[in-house]
């Protein structure tokens, strides 16, 4: 016996990648070669987490409850109502808070939570940016959704418009995801898009999950949130899930601790659920997570560096490719007119690894691939070997297109 849902599932990204430059070999030598495929921050981590992470010992010792520690909590909400600039007593620790163990895990069971077996006698669906970060689909084949590929391209603004999913997909939707600053396209939902998603979500009673965990890694003006969405709405948290980690934010991927914030009866249920199957965090985690929540000043250093990196690839690349410098994230997302020639090239000519963007798309209902001729690059090493990567990867475009 099997769950016969997951052979609708392809492979991941990262598995057809290798599947695509098996026996390709780079020139480069191994010390020249670089993964710009994977979001893996490789930036430090910050210096406290050192000392945190041992101070109680005794915290090892416990079963983490599910909803994590009101302090963590507090943190959390102490954070959205400073960053999101929310009205007194909008958002409550105890009420409106969940961790979760990053936010991959929490996306994926999200629609555990929020598909029902049916909407109004119909199969429900799952509405979903095109392109857009794999774990969407993953979750809504695997609890029995039907996938709604809505454009999320150069067209569009990179952020999908759910008012033109179509008046039947919108009557059965149970969830529609929404990524700002978007994974790949780096684009940011204006507060307009999200006001506009969430009176959408109201009216055709569907959960807006809302993911920001690049939220703090932005060009200019910090972007726009669901939570402050909700409040030039008026402040109820009706409909809207907001997942945020700290694995951008603070560059500690391997912390696995992120949060859930929103409509209290949402993640009031959400909690009855995880506590079933949910991952929970240790509670030194949570401790270590509160006091990075706490902290901004690595958050600055932190994106600063990218804003560094940034100038470096907008020097590089200019108005060539299609390069834009996104508003936020830390993905280059370049038109290199056919992203799986131009990844085998780039890492037999420049030993860089860099991830085609067909990979991250459906084809939409033209056939088309929306990420077909695009590669995306992750800006996530040091500085130096950004730059000499950039330049390496720049010689082999141009010689493609
Ligand atoms: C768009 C998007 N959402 C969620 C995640 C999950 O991150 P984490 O589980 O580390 O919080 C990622 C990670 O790459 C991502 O790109």
């Amino acid at each position: 016996m099997h769950n016969t849902r997951l052979d609708a599932l392809t492979e991941y990204p990262f598995q057809r990648l290798a599947t695509l430059i098996q026996g390709v070999t780079p020139k480069a030598a191994p010390a020249d070669q670089i993964a710009m495929s994977i979001g893996e921050p490789q930036h430090r981590p910050p210096e406290l987490i050192r000392e945190l992470l041992v101070r109680d010992i005794d915290g090892w010792g416990k079963y983490p409850p599910t909803p994590g520690t009101p302090d963590f909590r507090r943190a959390v909400a102490d954070w959205a109502a400073r960053r999101y600039r929310l009205p007194a007593g909008m958002i409550d620790g105890d009420a409106n808070i969940l961790p979760v163990a990053g936010s991959r895990e929490a996306l994926f069971m999200a629609a555990q939570l929020c598909v029902p077996p049916d909407k109004r006698g119909k199969r429900p669906t799952v509405l979903m940016p095109n392109p857009f970060y794999q774990v969407y689909f993953g979750a809504a084949v695997m609890h029995g959704a039907e996938p709604v590929f809505v454009p999320a391209t150069a067209a569009t603004g990179f952020q999908p418009d759910y008012a033109l999913a179509g008046g039947d997909n919108l009557a059965r939707a149970a969830m529609a995801y929404l990524c700002t600053p978007a994974n790949p396209q780096g684009k940011v939902a204006t507060l307009k898009r999200l006001t506009d998603t969430i009176r959408l979500a109201r009216e055709h009673d569907f959960v807006l999950i809302s993911d920001e965990c690049y939220s703090e890694i932005y060009d200019g003006a910090a972007p726009a949130g669901a939570l402050e969405a909700c409040a030039a709405l008026g402040g109820d948290l009706g409909n809207v899930l907001v997942f945020n980690s700290l694995s951008k934010r603070s560059s500690v991927p391997g912390l696995r601790s992120g949060f859930v914030a929103g409509d209290a009866k949402l993640i009031a249920r959400f909690n009855k659920l995880r506590a079933h199957g949910g991952a929970v965090q240790p509670v030194p985690v949570l401790e270590t997570a509160a006091a990075l929540w706490r902290d901004e000043t690595h958050v600055e250093a932190n994106r600063a560096l990218y804003r560094l990196k940034f100038a470096d690839a907008a020097a590089t690349f200019g108005n060539s490719h299609g390069y834009y410098t996104p508003d936020g994230g830390f993905f280059l997302w370049l038109d290199v007119g056919d992203g799986e020639r131009a990844t085998r090239a780039l890492w037999a000519e420049a030993g860089v690894k860099v991830l085609p963007g067909a990979y991250l798309a459906r084809p939409d209902a033209t056939g088309a691939n929306p990420g077909a001729r695009y590669i995306r690059v992750a800006l996530v090493h040091d500085r130096d070997r950004t730059k000499s990567a950039l330049l390496r990867m720049k010689r082999v475009i141009d010689d493609l297109t």
